[in-house]
């Protein structure tokens, strides 16, 4: 539905997106996942037509949107700060972009009473955006851009200026909007559990370049690099005869004694999270230290200090490029 053709982008001589392309499927809830200043933004402006690509195609239905201004694209854009009108009420807010359209009143009024609903917003529609908090102010910046009933709606890290609890009720009622609405959601975030608990599809980006493209499942089971090996959940690296690979912290077995032990070390830390336990250990013979995570209670604790075994599955070991 939305193709990226060979798009780049360059600031002043220097690459700040590399080659890109990517085909986004209708419906999809796709997320570009990475580290502050890796290009995110830079390639939703240039999906939304804020910021030109240097080279390359962007298609929307198969037609070339390219040199389209962003009002004439079929997208709308959230960004990371809320950008409400401040004069302007709640359902004036939500109107706004239906108003500038010209469309019939009977049809402006009914979005904006879909959208209220939708983002649960009913009660607030006569406030101000100062009269509201963030996570609501956020809810209206959604309204608003739902009721343009677009093909796609592009959200710059749309969490991110909230604390975690009203996070974790945005994102599964954004979840939940998607389905509803089957639009296509391109989503940027550098909260990889956000990403992980969101998406259809994350696109892993790593300075400018993209690292992995796959589904949560993939991406956690299966990094194809370094950086999607460590970026998204733990993950602990090990080196042999010239090949890296990983083995995921519940994949590794503490052991007493080295039977079965694929490396030893000695316990520099317990951890009890509730659910689970984590032991870090410090490995004999490498200046790295493992992360063991197992959700039972040993009948004989781990101390810190003791020697413990590290085992694990051959089949659980996943290589990685570099
Ligand atoms: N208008 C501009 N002129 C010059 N450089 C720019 C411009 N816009 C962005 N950049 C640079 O491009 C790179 C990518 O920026 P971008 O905003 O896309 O990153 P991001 O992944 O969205 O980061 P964050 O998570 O911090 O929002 C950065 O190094 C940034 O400094
Ligand atoms: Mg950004």
């Amino acid at each position: 539905m939305i193709e990226l053709s060979g798009v780049e982008k360059h600031f002043q001589g220097q690459v700040v997106v590399h080659p890109l392309s990517l085909t986004i499927k209708e419906g999809e809830f796709l997320t570009l996942l990475g580290p502050s200043g890796c290009g995110k933004t830079t390639i939703l402006r240039m999906i939304a037509g804020f910021e030109q690509p240097t080279k390359g195609k962007i298609l929307l239905d198969g037609a070339d949107l390219t040199s389209l201004p962003p009002n004439r694209r079929d997208l709308n854009l959230v960004f990371q700060h809320y950008a409400l009108f401040p004069h302007m009420t709640v359902e004036d807010n939500i109107a706004f972009g239906l108003k500038m359209k010209k469309l019939p009143a009977k049809e402006q009024q009914a979005r904006v009473e879909e959208a209220v609903a939708m983002t649960q917003l009913t009660p607030l529609v006569k406030r101000y955006p100062h009269q509201l908090s963030g996570g609501q102010q956020q809810r209206v910046a959604i309204a608003r851009a739902i009721a343009n009933k677009p093909k796609v709606l592009l959200l710059d890290e749309p969490l991110g200026a909230l604390d975690l609890q009203l996070r974790k009720n945005l994102q599964s009622e954004l979840k939940h909007l998607q389905r509803s609405l089957g639009i296509t959601f391109v989503y940027v975030t550098h909260d990889q559990e956000e990403a992980m608990m969101l998406s259809d599809r994350i696109v892993i980006m790593n300075g400018g370049k993209v690292e992995q493209i796959g589904t949560p499942r993939e991406i956690y089971a299966k990094p194809t690099t370094l950086f999607s090996a460590t970026f998204v959940g733990e993950n602990n690296i090990f080196s042999q005869d010239g090949r890296l690979f990983a083995v995921r912290p519940e994949k590794l077995v503490a052991v007493r004694g080295t039977e079965g032990a694929k490396r030893t070390g000695e316990v520099l830390d317990v951890l009890y999270l509730g659910s689970i336990h984590k032991l870090i250990v410090q490995l004999d013979d490498e200046p790295m230290t493992v992360s063991i995570a197992f959700d039972f209670t040993d009948d004989r604790p781990w101390n810190v200090g003791e020697k413990v075994g590290v085992a694990w599955n051959s089949e659980d070991e996943v290589v990685i490029g570099s």
